[in-house]
């Protein structure tokens, strides 16, 4: 997919507003980015292109904290927000509502409007490639979470799935985040020139991701995250679209759905699923 570079740096304040971000920041950014080009039109307007994108050119100079802190005190909302709480112009929308006891396949279809076409494209990478069923699941949820909140989405992700997927999955979910920032050619996945070209020679991942990339790096399940990055990275298609029917199949033979419906099933996490279906709720 073609990256329009300027409009990209637009919609983050600027190129000098990217060069003050932290690392773990910008390749966020550009996913969610990339991600929003990838949506199908929503309801609400939301195409990640900047409107009156006249940003300035793509002459890197990296900023100091103090332009950062101050890009950060010029917006309503915080970077890390979930995507169903705030809109990325004009108001929110009303939400459609859930059924009584929600399926995965309900959140799909009613909630996850932002992310569930990228993670469609993903799983449908992954089953193209030949990847393993809990590899295919791992790249149909990674990122949805970040309908609820984006920062360390893949600590967040796994989270909310462990009580439903094997712990392979929710592992493979986990560390997509961090491995993401790491070259391994032998299985496929190449540092990408996009994050190269955008974010500069001098990107280094701050220290807790290189910790756990150190980590998972020799863990005996590294391909299972491993294979979420490399099906990740192709996923960002224009064009594409697949349906979650293509997976139906897969989700029932490896995603334990609770038949009280996701939210309501006691388990230690259902409080984030009511918050993705209820995110109006004031307190
Ligand atoms: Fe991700
Ligand atoms: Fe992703």
């Amino acid at each position: 997919m073609k990256l329009d570079r300027r409009a990209f740096f637009a919609s983050l304040g600027g190129a000098a507003a990217v060069a003050s971000m932290s690392d773990e920041a910008k390749a966020d950014a550009l996913e969610r980015y990339l991600m929003a080009q990838a949506a199908p039109p929503p309801s609400t307007a939301s195409t990640g292109s900047s409107p009156g994108a006249a940003g300035p050119s793509s002459t890197t100079r990296f900023p100091t904290m103090a332009e950062l802190d101050a890009q950060i005190a010029t917006r309503p909302t915080r970077r890390g927000v979930g995507n169903l709480f705030a809109a990325n112009q004009g108001n929110v929308a009303h939400l459609p509502p859930m059924p009584e006891k929600p399926t995965l396949v309900d959140f799909y279809r009613l909630r996850f409007v932002a992310t569930s076409n990228h993670c469609l494209q993903s799983a449908n990478r992954a089953m193209k490639n030949g990847m393993s069923e809990e590899i295919i699941l791992a790249c149909l949820l990674h990122d949805t979470v970040q309908e609820l909140i984006k920062v360390d989405h893949g600590w967040w992700s796994a989270q909310m799935y462990e009580p439903y997927v094997s712990e392979k999955v929710a592992f493979a979910i986990r560390y997509h985040q961090a491995l993401r920032f790491y070259e391994d050619k032998e299985h496929g996945y190449e540092y990408p020139d996009l994050y190269r070209r955008i974010f500069g020679s001098d990107y280094r991942p701050e220290p807790y991701i290189q910790r756990t990339y150190d980590m998972v790096r020799k863990h005996k399940w590294y391909i299972e995250p491993r294979m979420v990055t490399v099906n990740d990275l192709y996923a960002f298609e224009p064009n594409v679209h697949p349906q979650l029917d293509q997976f139906t199949d897969i989700i029932g033979r490896h995603f334990k759905q609770p038949k009280e419906g996701l939210g309501f099933d006691g388990s230690p996490v259902a409080h984030m699923w009511r918050s993705i279906a209820m995110p109006d709720h004031p307190l």
